[in-house]
């Protein structure tokens, strides 16, 4: 099956303006002509970089730009919170959901992320949504009932038509910013099971299609392996992807 392969920096808190600027032109230089075929990069910055990081990009086919996060209503009297239909007004493609620093730290739950799920595709924007257990959940061998219960309380009402703009991301919450990355075999083993869920939710033709991307600690340096998985189609990245020569080096891992 070819999958579309996707690499995506999360930049979460991270960069000044300035620094966003040079970082988005150092990698623009290095990726226009070398993202690999089949391939899609995704740049995650702030909210208040969205703009400028799409418009350096906006040439650059491979390159497109996702928000880290957005409101489930459309507009209204929420103070400090973005709506989908702002960033589609944008022009971006894509927005971030349900990462696990939005769950642990923002209290977001499965009920309130289905909901920004329909915001994100009322506004026409793909979405990548975020699961993964915590280090208790894993010794607890508790990870795949965590998961499963996040697939389906936060994605379980969509139709199969849906998941044509729909990317799963495992992350293990115990390999985020840890520098200890689940092993190939680890990830290779989750992403065989969120497969598998996905099937039974809507159909193996949806499982088969849907890119399921693996986060937590991916660097240059192990990126290939976890990419070779069969089921890995890429990654989201954090800490790494705040450095162009090192996302430029985890983006050419997986051709
Ligand atoms: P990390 O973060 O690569 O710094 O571990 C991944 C993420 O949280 O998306």
């Amino acid at each position: 099956m070819n999958r579309p392969r996707i690499v995506a920096g999360n930049w979460k808190m991270n960069l000044s303006f300035e620094d966003a600027v040079n970082l988005t032109e150092q990698l623009v230089e290095s990726l226009e002509d070398s993202v690999p075929e089949g391939v899609s990069v995704v740049l995650a910055p702030p909210f208040p970089y969205l703009q400028v990081v799409n418009d350096l990009t906006q040439h650059c086919e491979a390159i497109s730009v996702a928000a880290q996060n957005c409101h489930a209503a459309p507009s209204g009297a929420y103070t400090g919170e973005v709506s989908a239909p702002m960033l589609s007004s944008l022009g971006l493609q894509a927005v971030i959901l349900g990462h696990s620093e939005r769950r642990a730290l923002f209290n977001e739950t499965n009920a309130q992320l289905a909901s920004k799920v329909d915001a994100a595709f009322d506004a026409e924007l793909a979405v990548i949504f975020c699961v993964g257990e915590t280090l208790a959940e894993r010794k607890a061998g508790q990870q795949n009932q965590v998961v499963l219960q996040q697939l389906t309380e936060g994605l379980g009402h969509l139709q199969a038509a849906d998941w044509d703009n729909l990317v799963i991301a495992y992350e293990p919450v115990w390999a985020i910013g840890t520098g200890e990355t689940a092993s190939p075999a680890q990830a290779q083993e989750m992403h065989g099971y969120i497969r598998q869920v996905i099937r039974q939710l809507v159909g193996a033709k949806v499982a088969e299609a849907t890119p399921l991307l693996y986060g937590g600690s991916v660097k240059a340096s192990n990126a290939a392996e976890l990419f070779a998985q069969p089921d890995v189609d890429g990654g989201l990245v954090g800490g790494a992807s705040l450095n162009a020569e090192e996302f430029v080096a985890i983006v050419h891992a997986i051709a």
